[in-house]
Formats: C-alpha cells, structure tokens, sequence
C-alpha cells in the first residue's frame, strides 16, 4: 500500500515544540513528535504497549536523570524516548525486581532534521536507515521563511500526480497573475532521473508566467520530484534562490496531507508582505485541492486513469518509480530508477 524502508516528510520544525507533543498519521501509522530535553526530535509510535491508549494523551516528564520520558494518561507508564519502558508506577518493590521493563516498548522511527523540515524513516527493518534524510539543495541551512499545510482528501497517488500535471495549468489554475486561457503555447522540456525520482532540469520558465517576470533579470528553474511524493522548485535569479518545497505525504488510504514550504533569500520576495503570498499559495494549492477531491467522485464509478503522451509521462514515471522502489525492498536488491533521459512536449 504504502512505501516502506524510505524518508517521508513528518512535520515542520516550528510544529514541534520542546515539552509538548504532536500527533500525525503517516502511511496509517499513529506517530507521536515530541523534544528530548536537548530540543532534538523524536518519534514513537503513538499507542501505550500496556493498553493501546495513544501516548500523546499524556505529558513529557522529566526522569531522575534529567532525560525526557513520555508518560502515559492512563497508568503512568513511563518510555524513553527511544520508546523502552523506564517506569512502571503500579509495580511494588517485589514485582519491580521480577519484571524486565527493558523489553517493553513501543516502536521508535529515526528522524532527522535539517532546513525546519523533521524527516521520518519507515522502515521494515529495525536499525538504521539504508540511507539519509532528503536535503536541499541552495537553501544551506535556512529555515522556511513561508509554510501551508493542507489537507486533501483523496489517496496520495491522485494528490501526487495532480500537482505534477502540465496540462491542467491553465485550466485549474486559470488566474491574470499566472495563467490565461490565451496563453497557453507548445512547451518542451528536457527530463531526466536524479536519485529516486526524476528532475525537470534546469531551465528558463515559461515566459507566460506573470511571477516569473516579476523576479526580473533570467530566471533558472529546475523542478525535481522524488519518492515517495516530494516536489521541489529551484528558480535561481542572480545569484539568489526561490525554493518551493512540496511534501505530499499520505495520511492513510484515503487522506493526503500537503506542506508547503518556501525558502527564499531573493529581495523581492521580502517585499511582499506575507500575508499576500501566503493567500496565493492558498489559492493555487486550493485549485489543485478542489480538483482531485472533484476527481475522486467521478473514480468511484471509473477507477482506471487514462495516461497520455506527453502530458501524463510524469505520472506514469512516478507509478513506475514506485514499483521499481517496492520491488526492490520486495527482492532485497539496489533500487534502479526507470527513468531515462528524455525531452517531453505538450501544450499549456
Ligand atoms: S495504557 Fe498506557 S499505562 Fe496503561
Ligand atoms: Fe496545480
């Protein structure tokens, strides 16, 4: 259902705080977030191996040692944060002796974190990861300057594909400060795979854009995609970036959660008050939303999606991605990306 033994997105940096805990379903998995007591992050799975009450119903204490532990709302089970049970409060001294707290636990993920995004592996394996977390690339170690977090509520492959879609731009997305109908015009770009997915590599955009042209001086834009649903823009103008940053991670089988981050160190974008860009991003991501939610009402009767050339290519990479990735934890053997070097065309 869902790819196993690979970085997802878990939350925003800003979203965790210390001394508190956040709740998220990912790929079906309750995941609990919380901070050590030297602000790092952690992940448990969010369920009490005593009686299934999920852990974020309780509070982060403080242990003798200084160390953050997670305690339970309903019988104060005690876990560390790599989910070992430290502390059973119901045990008399007898039974404490008897009992090995060490083998209970609740499940841990690895995660990292890095330019305010906190990563999470899930794995199928216990250790850890094959490889390391997702990085950008011409961001150095800022922070978003801009995020939006979304829900859509329909599986992630539709979520996936919609936001990779040439075709649709001017159409969903048919407003004067990006797209007009009289504006569409035959495009070619040229693709080719990077590590887990594919890259539509470096370029000068689309000169039917208003924003682009606002930026001034010749933009580059490089959009890459990676499993298991991660979009990154690149425009880089002068010597100064743009960085959209798009997670689309599943929340379970039905549900897909959108974040949004934006990096920027180009002045332009400083001048734009906040709450102007914020509303834009909204706008967009909202079309795309509306689309494939509409979408969904119409798969129920007709299920089987029609990919066309050249339009629809990026879909069927990114379903062809995803096999080669579930085959290759299926056979134990390297993943080999599918992708190859090509140049697609279509109108928008
Ligand atoms: S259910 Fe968590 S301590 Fe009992
Ligand atoms: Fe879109």
């Amino acid at each position: 259902m869902f790819l196993t033994d690979i970085w997802y997105f878990g939350a925003l940096s800003s979203a965790i705080k210390p001394g508190a805990f956040k709740t998220v379903t990912i790929a079906g998995q309750p995941i609990l977030f919380g901070r050590d007591q030297e602000g790092q992050p952690f992940a448990l799975r969010d369920i009490c191996p005593h009686r299934a009450m999920p852990l974020s119903c309780g509070q982060a204490v403080q242990g003798a040692d200084g160390k953050t532990l997670v305690e339970c709302a309903y019988h104060g089970w005690r876990f560390d944060v790599e989910g070992v049970c430290r502390e059973i409060p119901s045990l008399t001294a007898e039974q404490k002796k008897q009992m090995e707290l060490g083998k209970i636990r609740t499940k841990s993920y690895p995660v990292e974190e890095a330019q305010g995004l906190i990563w999470i592996y899930l794995g199928e394996k216990s250790g850890a990861p094959a490889r390391p977390a997702p990085k950008l690339d011409h961001v150095g170690q800022s922070q978003p300057r801009l995020n939006v977090v979304m829900n859509f509520d329909c599986p992630l492959d539709h979520a996936v594909i919609g936001l990779m879609d040439p075709a649709h731009i001017g159409f969903i997305h048919r407003q004067w400060w990006w797209r007009t109908a009289r504006s569409m015009h035959e495009k070619q770009k040229a693709f080719g795979p990077i590590k887990h997915g594919f890259s539509m590599l470096p370029h000068v955009p689309s000169s039917n854009s208003f924003l682009y042209k606002l930026l001034g001086a010749k933009p580059q834009t490089e959009i890459r995609f990676e499993l298991p649903g991660l979009r990154t823009e690149y425009v880089l103008v002068g010597g100064r970036q743009v960085t959209g940053f798009t997670a689309v991670t599943p929340v379970d089988e039905k549900n897909t959660k959108i974040t949004i981050a934006l990096y920027w160190d180009h002045p332009l974008l400083t001048v734009i008050p906040d709450f102007l860009l914020r509303r834009a991003i909204t706008i967009f991501a909202g079309q795309d939303r509306d689309a494939v939610e509409a979408q969904q009402k119409g798969l129920r009767h007709d299920p089987k999606l029609m990919l066309i050339h050249d339009a629809d290519v990026q879909a069927m990479w990114y379903f062809k991605l995803k096999k080669a990735w579930a085959d290759a934890q299926i056979m134990g053997r390297p993943f080999v990306n599918p992708v190859k070097p090509t140049t697609l065309r279509w109108r928008s």
